[in-house]
């Protein structure tokens, strides 16, 4: 166990689930101090993400029905690469076990056969046994966990794998509430899961995790974000050229440059990027291990066209924290393909336009004795034909396709014209932007950037040099000890403190020096001490956590000088 993992243990940020029942990997429970945390980082990640850019907040359900996930393509294409143990049965990722013993750094991108090949190649391992792994076979395997919704046979459900799909499949609702005006933005912040082949390094690969994810729908052709509002945000960009060059080349560019220099394609993309810096730095991770590595080509999930991930580096691994990708109209298409609704805007022009549109008007009483009960399908099939490509009607017949078969109309009988019309404006499928951050990995980098150990009158101790608006309790009260009034005056004092909404934490057990460093170890920033002085002149002792500096503070004063530290 890491001295991170311990820690994070022994002081209650988290630990594995269940132990009492011998746990299953991949499930952590947060302890006091790190719900504390999780909640204050999404706290933030709720002020930046929904209330600071105006967009909208929604809470779907976690299970899903299949069509769903048909339509989104999770059930088809949502898997990793599964190679097991012939000796001990035990399951692998085989692009981890690839990517751990070989210098290959992105084995996830190649196909199964040459993951294959490549285990053969290298004789590897079993990680579990150390038996070889040779010969056996890779297999896809769809990360989904799947349940039955209802009694009986019911009807096949998953959870979700991301929030992400609840934005899309409630689409038609929400652009009502946005006045079906883009772009704008709808956010979620709930739990995902994924049935991890190998869960691994603590919060890093849970099989239950929490997402906070922005879908932010935009007209391709409209207005772009306005950048001036990150003009001075510099952007620390590994593009896919840098990495296929094998260099370290990281770029340092603002959202301007980088658009500018073609490093990033997408307005809102560096936009996001920009705003998702800024927050990563609020709430604790080190810039100095920090940075944006775009996917290369094979990498890209299958909804989406380019996706830049935000990356923090811990214990030598840069571990991804959120991916920025633009997901193109992917998603809303394939709902619309699906789902009985409307997943377009109407896009309203300046002047109305006089266009040429191609119409059809089956002569129904030909197709209906010559194609049976098909003949609506096939004079659907003219229609989308007529739209997509008018030449097709150029000659004496048409052919289209209806359930698979090939149907060939006389041209006559499928009363093609075209006429000019006045349109007002056109239904468009938006395209889709998305941040989606791993709240705890976004938790376990925080705690691993500013866990420190340093010295303190002689000793070392351990802080954890959390940025006061996500540390968990902002201000420890103690009285120097609990005798003569000095306990009540002080467990008043936390009262008072509670009650002008600051997170207190009130301790009188062991010297006053442990009970600095038990506050230190869990990123209190500010601790009062209530001491025979404050009984006489109604003032008390501050300390701040990472100088260790002392002033007396009034105690009338002390909510307000704590409330404005803790705001820097
Ligand atoms: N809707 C987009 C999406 O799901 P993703 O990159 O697969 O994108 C988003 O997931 C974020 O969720 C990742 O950047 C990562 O921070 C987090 N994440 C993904 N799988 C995880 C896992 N097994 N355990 C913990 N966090 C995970």
């Amino acid at each position: 166990m890491s001295e991170l993992d311990e820690l994070a243990r022994r002081r209650g940020f988290f630990f594995q689930a269940n132990e009492a029942y011998g746990g299953v990997s991949g499930f952590y429970t947060y302890g006091p101090e790190g719900a504390a945390l999780k909640r204050n980082v999404e706290e933030t990640w709720r002020d930046r993400f929904v209330t600071r850019e105006g967009n909208m907040e929604i809470d779907a359900p976690t299970v899903t029905p299949e069509p769903v996930f048909v339509a989104s393509g999770h059930l088809d294409g949502f898997d990793d690469m599964l190679v097991e143990c012939a000796e001990c049965g035990e399951s692998h990722r085989a692009d981890h076990v690839v990517e751990d013993n070989t210098d290959i750094e992105d084995a996830e991108t190649y196909p199964t056969e040459q993951v294959e090949d490549i285990i053969a190649e290298h004789d590897l391992a079993c990680p579990t046994c150390g038996a070889p792994l040779s010969g056996q076979s890779v297999d896809e395997f769809n990360l989904m966990f799947d349940t039955t919704i209802g009694p009986g046979d019911g009807q096949p459900g998953y959870l979700r794998p991301e929030t992400a799909q609840g934005m899309f499949t409630e689409f038609p609702r929400l652009k009502e509430y946005a006045r079906n005006q883009l772009p704008f933005g709808a956010a979620q912040i709930g739990t995902g899961y994924r049935n991890e082949i190998s869960p691994r390094n603590a919060l890093v690969r849970t099989r239950e995790f929490t997402m906070a994810e922005l879908e932010f729908f935009v007209d391709p052709e409209g207005e772009g974000p306005d950048l001036s509002r990150v003009a001075d945000v510099e952007l620390p960009l590994y593009s896919a050229d840098a990495q296929e060059s094998d260099g370290e080349e990281y770029q340092h560019l603002t959202p301007q440059e980088a658009l500018e220099e073609g490093v990033v394609g997408d307005e809102w993309v560096a936009y996001f990027l920009a705003r998702s810096k800024a927050w990563f730095e609020r709430v604790g991770v080190d810039m100095e291990r920090f940075r944006f590595r775009q996917h290369l080509p094979g990498e890209l999930a299958h909804y989406a066209s380019d996706c830049w991930d935000a990356e923090g580096e811990v214990g030598g691994d840069w571990i991804e924290l959120e991916g920025v990708a633009s997901r193109t109209d992917y998603d809303l298409s394939k709902h619309s393909e699906h789902a009985d609704d409307n997943f377009t805007i109407f896009k309203q022009y300046d002047e109305p336009k006089t266009v040429e549109r191609a119409t059809v008007d089956p002569d129904m009483a030909y197709l209906g004795p010559e194609f049976g009960g098909d003949a609506a399908a096939v004079a659907d099939a003219l229609e989308a034909l007529a739209e997509r490509d008018r030449s097709a009607f150029d000659g004496e017949e048409v052919t289209v396709e209806v359930d698979g078969d090939e149907v060939t109309v006389p041209t006559e009988k499928t009363g093609f014209a075209v006429e000019e019309q006045t349109e007002s404006g056109r239904h468009i499928i938006p395209h889709v932007v998305e941040p989606a951050f791993g709240v705890g990995r976004a938790v376990y980098t925080v705690l691993a950037h500013n866990y420190d150990e340093d010295e303190v009158e002689g000793e070392t101790r351990d802080v954890l040099r959390l940025p006061a608006e996500v540390a968990p309790t902002t201000v420890g009260v103690f009285p120097l000890m609990d005798k003569d009034g000095l306990g009540e005056r002080a467990r008043d004092l936390a009262a008072d403190l509670r009650e002008a909404g600051l997170s207190v934490t009130y301790d009188d057990s062991g010297n006053i020096g442990r009970r600095y460093r038990r506050q230190d170890e869990v990123g209190t920033p500010y601790c009062v001490t209530v001491d025979y002085d404050s009984l006489e002149d109604d003032t008390v002792t501050l300390r701040d956590r990472d100088t260790t500096d002392q002033v007396r503070v009034a105690i009338d004063d002390l909510a307000d000088v704590v409330a404005g530290l803790a705001d820097g």
